[in-house]
């Protein structure tokens, strides 16, 4: 009982209830057996090389009980005794961390098709419509699919392109918003969530929203990405000891399903609308995400067979994917660069002499800005906010340095450790725009000693939208406005670990104008 006690403390287990107690040891017991069967299989035939180190585990909870849940610290720990591959069991699941170059390359580059695949959390399965998305789907002709559909259609250059007066319409509500909060201190992550989720959902279906709706779905839409991400970002029972599953004992399944109703019902409200219309004749022409994955649904050439279920699940790719991770880059670099004045004032003079004291800032000024690019370089390197990328799971075994790495585990790669290390970057834990000037690093994830969106195959595929988004609001930000901390505060600059990494308390921070021109906000 104390040993359960413990995993239930560490697991932040809430509404215990003690009548189960009995079923669940006796499914643990169940599960012990299921351990060693497993164990027992996955040793290495003779030949192969062992299983890479890793710290000592208990029976049957592995290394569970010992888990930080700031993981990618933790993580970063355990490289350091046991060494740049090593394994960890959780439950009955292996889970392999490399933290190095070369075992990254190992992993995304040398054996990319191999690890194409993911390894499916339950969260991301109830939360993702059973995995039917681009991030969750296995490697395979479905998952080719919807990722070209994405990459060559709604993510392109030449989409964004032309959805350019999107993004520059949810910008000046931004300015607008906060120059309605002149003096007085604003979350600025928040400001910066509302606008990217505000982008999305227009590029998606043509609406946003606006005024007093702004700030309360906003709000609500914030709080359940983040629900989201944590979920996901956290060990569940249920995937370590699947005979667990169906009790769902962390007891936040229906939490789960909630937030997930939340976006559901939003999107039956579009498609209905949209298809309604179709029925009734009135074809609707608009050029957003919706009308295109619809169309394509109908016209369902030989290859890709699109459902309605495909259609919500690349919603909630966009949704999920693309908000908090921009927004809260937006947010780590405001805050890197307020604790730097001298950043501060370096990206300032930069946009005065490309955008001028007269102007707002347009998306054709960012390829002029090279110091606003390294540090939204810097921000990623130190602050990656998606720290081991998104689990990966090999679908035969391989080895490297002299270690096997089995099929069906799960494989983290620690981009944020490896981002950190001294023998890599010299003063690693330092915020040095300066470093990323000579344009030798950037988003392709061709180096292992840098790749904030991953590498190879599941590399991400919003990083034209993510530059483009994160660039933009950052340069608006900081031209429109000068920025400073509330008295008496502290500018904090420490990490939450999440699926997407946040800060740990949001940003706040007063706006004051720094241009001359009051029309330029209204
Ligand atoms: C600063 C912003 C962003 C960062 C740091 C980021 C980072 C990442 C990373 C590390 C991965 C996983 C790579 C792997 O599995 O090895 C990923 C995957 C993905 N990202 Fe992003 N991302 C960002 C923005 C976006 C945006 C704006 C979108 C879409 C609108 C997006 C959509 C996706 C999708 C759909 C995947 C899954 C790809 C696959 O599994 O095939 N991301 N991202
Ligand atoms: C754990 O998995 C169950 C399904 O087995 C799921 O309903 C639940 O939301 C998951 N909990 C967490 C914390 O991810
Ligand atoms: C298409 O539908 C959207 C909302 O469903 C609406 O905002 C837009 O005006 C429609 N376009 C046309 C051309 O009917
Ligand atoms: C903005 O801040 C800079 C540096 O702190 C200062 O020199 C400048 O006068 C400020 N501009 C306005 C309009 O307050």
């Amino acid at each position: 009982m104390i040993l359960l006690s413990t995993l239930f403390q560490n697991l932040n287990l809430e509404d215990w209830c003690s009548d189960t107690t009995n079923l669940i040891v006796a499914t643990l017991v169940i599960s012990a057996i299921t351990w060693y069967t497993w164990l027992f299989f996955l040793k290495p035939k003779a030949q192969s090389p062992p299983l890479p180190p890793g710290p000592p585990g208990l029976p049957i909870f592995g290394n569970l009980l010992s888990l930080d849940p700031e993981l990618h610290t933790y993580f970063a720990g355990l490289a350091r005794t046991h060494g740049p591959i090593f394994k960890l069991w959780l439950g009955s699941k292996l889970a392999i961390v490399v933290t190095s170059p070369s075992m990254a390359r190992h992993v995304l580059k040398d054996n990319d098709a191999v690890f194409a695949n993911r390894d499916v959390p339950a969260a991301a399965r109830a939360g993702f419509y059973g995995g039917s998305d681009i991030v969750w789907n296995p490697y395979g002709p479905e998952w080719r699919m919807l990722r070209k559909v994405c990459v060559l259609k709604m993510l392109s250059a030449t989409t964004l392109d032309s959805l350019y007066h999107i993004r520059r319409n949810e910008v000046s509500k931004m300015v607008r918003h906060l120059q309605s909060r002149v003096g007085s201190p604003v979350n600025v992550g928040e400001q910066a969530f509302l606008t990217v989720m505000n982008v999305i959902m227009s590029m998606m279906w043509g609406g946003s929203v606006e005024g007093a709706e702004r700030e309360t779905m906003g709000a609500e839409f914030r709080e359940a990405v983040a629900e989201m991400s944590a979920l996901l970002g956290k060990p569940n029972l249920s995937d370590f000891f699947p005979g667990l599953a169906r009790f769902d004992l962390q007891g936040v399944e229906k939490q789960m399903q909630a937030v997930v109703l939340r976006f559901d019902r939003i999107f039956e409200k579009v498609i209905g609308e949209r298809l309604k219309m179709e029925a009734e004749g009135k074809g609707n022409d608009s050029k957003d995400f919706l009308q295109f994955l619809l169309n394509l649904k109908e016209e369902g050439d030989s290859k890709t067979t699109l459902s309605i279920t495909h259609v919500k699940a690349l919603l909630m790719d966009m949704l999920v994917g693309g908000s908090d991770t921009s927004s809260n880059t937006v947010e780590f670099a405001m805050a890197e660069i307020m604790h730097k004045p001298e950043v501060m004032k370096r990206v300032q003079d930069e946009l005065e002499g490309v955008v001028g004291k007269d102007n707002m800032v347009e998306e054709s000024h960012l390829h002029k800005l090279p110091y606003l690019l390294a540090v939204m370089k810097e921000t990623l390197r130190l602050h990656p906010t998606v720290p081991l990328l998104v689990p990966h799971c090999p679908s035969e075994a391989t080895s490297t340095g002299g270690y096997t790495i089995p099929k069906g585990s799960r494989v983290f790669v620690n981009v944020w450790a490896i981002h950190r290390d001294p023998s890599i970057w010299e003063k690693p834990l330092e915020f040095d725009p300066e470093r990323f000037l000579d344009a030798k690093w950037d988003f392709s994830g061709n180096d292992f000693s840098y790749f904030p969106f991953g590498s190879g195959r599941r590399i991400c595929v919003g990083i034209p939208m993510a530059e483009r988004s994160v660039l933009y609001f950052l340069a608006t930000l900081v031209h429109m406005f000068n920025w400073t901390v509330p008295e008496g505060e502290k500018l904090d600059i420490s990490e939450k670990f999440g699926i997407t990494l946040k800060k740990k308390t949001p940003l706040v921070a007063i706006p004051t104008p720094r241009l001359s021109n009051p029309d330029l906000y209204q």
